[in-house]
């Protein structure tokens, strides 16, 4: 699948990809803003290869694409729903954007494509997001898709030797078909 934007380019992971996504994962910026990610080339690498195996499953419930910067096609981040049930018709969503690329509106405008492809495409009727209690970009992010805040949860989270408190959030069908208008229009 392959989403454009004016300036995102949003489409299926390649073998090419895992050294820049990588990279952009283990930034000394982007580390000192989310430390409580694995940053590990590791870890990254098994990310890399889950991203890869989920597009041949069969149904498929895990769409997990990376976003390119239009301008010159290079990897600047990574997003993507992934089916929770399929009774219930529900996913969460996540996305993730190399620092230099925060605060210019790119993370939104991916956001909003996938709950379109999400509500639209796959006819999902709920859609979650969750975060750390202090990523207050993720919060305003989830707050300007729309999302609802749903609870939090207290010291759930053990990263690095300390314990964060986390949120989740969502967005229901009804929710996004009152408000896709505006993006759309
Ligand atoms: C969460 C994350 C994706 C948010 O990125 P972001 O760049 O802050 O988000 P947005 O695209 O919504 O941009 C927000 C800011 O861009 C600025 N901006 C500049 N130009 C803009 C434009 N044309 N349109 C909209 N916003 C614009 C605004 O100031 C806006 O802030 P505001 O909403 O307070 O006014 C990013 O911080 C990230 O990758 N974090 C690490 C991973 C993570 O935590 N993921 C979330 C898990 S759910």
């Amino acid at each position: 699948m392959e989403i454009n934007t004016r300036n995102l380019h949003i489409r299926e992971f390649k073998t090419s990809d895992l050294l820049p996504l990588t990279e952009l994962r283990s930034t000394p910026k982007y580390i000192e803003l989310i430390p409580w990610e694995n940053h590990s080339k590791d870890y990254s690498k098994k990310l890399f290869d889950d991203f890869m195996r989920w597009q041949s499953e069969s149904p498929r419930i895990k769409f997990q694409l990376a976003i390119c910067y239009q301008e010159n096609m290079n990897l600047i981040g990574t997003t993507g729903i992934r089916i929770k049930s399929i009774n219930h018709r529900e996913a969460e969503m996540g996305l993730c954007l190399s620092v230099d690329f925060w605060g210019k509106g790119f993370a939104i405008d991916a956001g909003q494509e996938m709950l379109y492809f999400a509500f639209n495409e796959l006819n999902l009727h709920r859609i979650a997001a969750e975060t750390l209690d202090e990523n207050k970009r993720a919060i305003n992010f989830c707050h300007k898709l729309g999302m609802k805040l749903e609870g939090k949860f207290r010291q759930n989270k053990f990263y690095n030797g300390r314990w964060y408190d986390s949120v989740r959030f969502s967005i229901l069908k009804d929710e996004w078909n009152n408000i896709s208008y505006k993006y759309k229009s």
